[in-house]
């Protein structure tokens, strides 16, 4: 773990008021409101959740405990008995928004459906009745492997409905990447689609879930629910793989929402930790339906007459709280848009912005930076005055980033949230609640109410203000990770035990260094542990380096992000071959199709170069702080002493 620098500490100036227009009609209206919250929260946060999901929730039967904490495991609202799909769908049918648009889906090729909170409510009790015909039973685990289609949340739902836990394989991964997932999560049958758009191109998703099943290799998996998409020719294997539009015209339109315990598993969420393969990350129902649905109605400060469109795709997690989960409990109006911008479609994202009279917007840095660099004509070309609020998610936004957002996005007239969150938090934790809290470019600001976090050194003391430490959650909240699947050892020891205990009194360790400035608010600097950030996508560099490992002609390699302007980080590898094998440009693109092969295109290094050896302490640890400074083209400063042999450093040096 490198320590957090506080070479970032830079001058912002700049603060935002939220426009008194907004504040006006915001759910939370003023400073003095939050930071009310903020402390009743903080003086009796059961007191706090209780009485929110009391108000906010439907419940079948009301819990009897509402935390029952025993580090760090946490329980929320033992005993409550309620159903995701049940607050996100049926509840919504009783009332005029029974008609309203739930979801607006525009799709890559350029055609479009809406389904009402209805008409949703019905595919997904459809979709629930074929898995329970499929044998799917309360307990088990689905695979979902899907492009950005209304099918995906349908189905994420209907596991929901019934209790089954899902996971969500973003289907930009490789057939490996999904077999791991599927094996870990002993997955008893896998949602997918005979292909899906991704930019100008049809991804064979199907054939890639053929791949991962041949040979017995998830001898769990039984069936496969194929929806159909691109209708190029598949093939189906009899006996295992259904057609989604076969299946549903034998079931009945009507399926119950079964009432879960509150901790009942909701889904695993596979994610990218320093070491090893993916950390299956567990989120449990009520605390999560809790959380979602606060943070979205408070940050997004969603009302009745917004168009909401979240950029993410729900392979992760932002996809999970805030396509599906959040703004359905809210009964918001969803926009999902299949495509994504590229050369060949430019404006698009501005074109559905236009069409659909989007109010609300939230997407990430990476994108952001995209859109700079192919120019304000393209935005500037399209009416975006429907629009009142803007997010950002997944990385730092740098702060001229954010000042280009605002102004050429938001006309100067939107607040900005950035909002900072992980997997394992569940939904977002710090971040502006944008008629209540003045924005400063580049800081995600102040806590959600209820989370105690602080900045803090590697024996938990706080740091001085505008110091640089590590980001730590000091009480749990109700949408905590709750273990790591199937391995509740590497969730001590990835999360709670950097960071001793003080005086008992745990800290949840985010990963992330940052520093609080004389305002109490958060500028997060980004990961200090071996986790690099490819346009807001986390990957371990432990996994890439075990892919390139994997190919026969490599004996050992590391890997280190290196800045890049538009993706955040780019992977930069170092490798050392076998004895029988030598470098070469084709080795290079091999080596870069491997990995791709291996878990998928976000993976691909960008730049591959080989060495005799490695630069490694005397007790044999890669030295990767060197390395990240070679990639980056920097002078490698710092101490250098542990260092076994210095040659291997200047060797490098001349080759890179
Ligand atoms: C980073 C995405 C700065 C951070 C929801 C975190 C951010 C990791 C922000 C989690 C932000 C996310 N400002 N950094 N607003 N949002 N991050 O699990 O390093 O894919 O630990 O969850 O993204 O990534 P994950």
């Amino acid at each position: 773990m490198t320590s957090p620098t506080i070479e970032s500490v830079l001058h912002e100036e700049r603060l935002f008021n939220p426009p008194a227009a907004f504040s006006q009609q915001a759910h939370i209206k003023s400073l003095e409101e939050y930071e009310q919250l903020y402390a009743h929260a903080k003086a009796d946060p059961q007191k706090f959740w209780a009485d929110l999901a009391t108000k906010e929730l439907h419940w079948f039967e009301k819990w009897h405990t509402v935390l029952e904490w025993q580090p760090p495991f946490a329980k929320w609202f033992l005993g409550g008995k309620l159903n995701i799909s049940y607050n996100c769908l049926d509840r919504h049918l009783s009332t005029w928004r029974k008609n309203k648009a739930a979801l607006i889906w525009e799709g890559e090729p350029g055609d479009s459906r809406t389904l009402t909170y209805a008409q949703l409510h019905r595919e997904v009790c459809q979709f629930a009745n074929v898995l329970k015909q499929l044998g799917v039973q309360k307990g088990d685990v689905v695979g979902i492997y899907m492009p950005m289609i209304p099918e995906a949340a349908i189905a994420m739902l209907a596991c929901a409905r019934i209790g089954a836990a899902h996971t969500v394989v973003f289907g930009g991964f490789s057939a490996e990447a999904l077999r791991d997932r599927l094996n870990d999560g002993q997955a008893k049958l896998v949602v997918t689609a005979d292909g899906g758009w991704r930019k100008d191109a049809i991804v064979p998703l199907k054939e890639q879930v053929d791949k991962a099943l041949a040979d017995g290799a998830v001898p769990t998996v039984q069936n496969v629910l194929v929806v159909q998409r691109t209708q190029q020719p598949i093939a189906m294997a009899a006996g295992r793989d259904h057609w989604w539009h076969d299946c549903r015209t034998s079931v009945a339109a009507d399926c119950p929402a079964e009432p879960m315990d509150s901790e009942d598993l909701l889904f695993i969420l596979y994610t990218s930790g320093s070491t090893g393969k993916p950390k299956g990350v567990v989120h449990t129902t009520g605390g999560y339906n809790l959380y979602t649905h606060m943070t979205t109605k408070w940050v997004f400060d969603v009302q009745d007459t917004d168009v909401y469109w979240c950029t993410a795709d729900v392979g992760w997690i932002t996809g999970h709280s805030y396509i599906v989960y959040g703004p359905l409990s809210n009964g918001a109006t969803v926009l999902m848009y299949e495509g994504a911008p590229r050369a060949s479609k430019p404006g698009c994202f501005w074109e559905v912005i236009e069409k659909y009279g989007v109010t609300i917007f939230y997407t990430a840095p990476t994108a952001i930076r995209a859109f700079i660099k192919m120019g304000d004509h393209l935005p500037k070309a399209h009416d975006l005055s429907s629009l009142r609020l803007l997010g950002t998610v997944g990385e730092p936004i740098n702060p001229e980033a954010w000042m280009w957002y605002y102004r050429v996005i938001g006309g100067e007239r939107c607040p900005i949230v950035d909002t900072w969150w992980q997997t394992e938090t569940g939904g977002i934790m710090i971040t502006p609640l944008p008629g209540a809290i003045a924005t400063k470019p580049g800081s995600a600001t102040r806590p959600f109410p209820g989370i105690l976090a602080d900045v803090v050194d590697l024996e938990g003391n706080p740091v001085q203000t505008n110091e640089g430490g590590y980001l730590v959650i000091k009480h749990p909240w109700p949408s905590m990770l709750r273990t790591v699947y199937g391995d509740p050892d590497r969730f001590r020891r990835s999360y709670w035990e950097h960071i001793p205990p003080v005086n008992g009194r745990y800290f949840y360790f985010t990963g992330d260094g940052a520093r609080r400035d004389e305002d109490g608010y958060y500028w997060v600097m980004g990961r200090v542990d071996d986790v690099i950030s490819v346009s807001g996508h986390r990957l371990g560099t432990m996994e890439i380096e075990s892919a390139l490992v994997s190919h026969p002609a490599v004996a050992e390699a590391a890997v280190v992000g290196r800045p890049d302007e538009l993706k955040g980080e780019e992977v930069v590898a170092f490798v050392t071959l076998e004895e029988t094998a030598s470098p070469s440009e084709a080795l290079v693109k091999e080596l870069k199709q491997h990995v791709v092969n291996e878990i998928g295109a976000i993976a691909r290094p960008g730049e591959i170069h080989f060495s005799d050896a490695l630069p490694k302490t005397r007790s044999g640890k890669i030295m990767r702080r060197l390395l990240r400074s070679l990639a980056a083209g920097q002078e490698v400063s710092g101490d250098t002493s542990t260092l076994e042999d210095r040659s291997v450093l200047d060797k490098l040096r001349e080759d890179t």
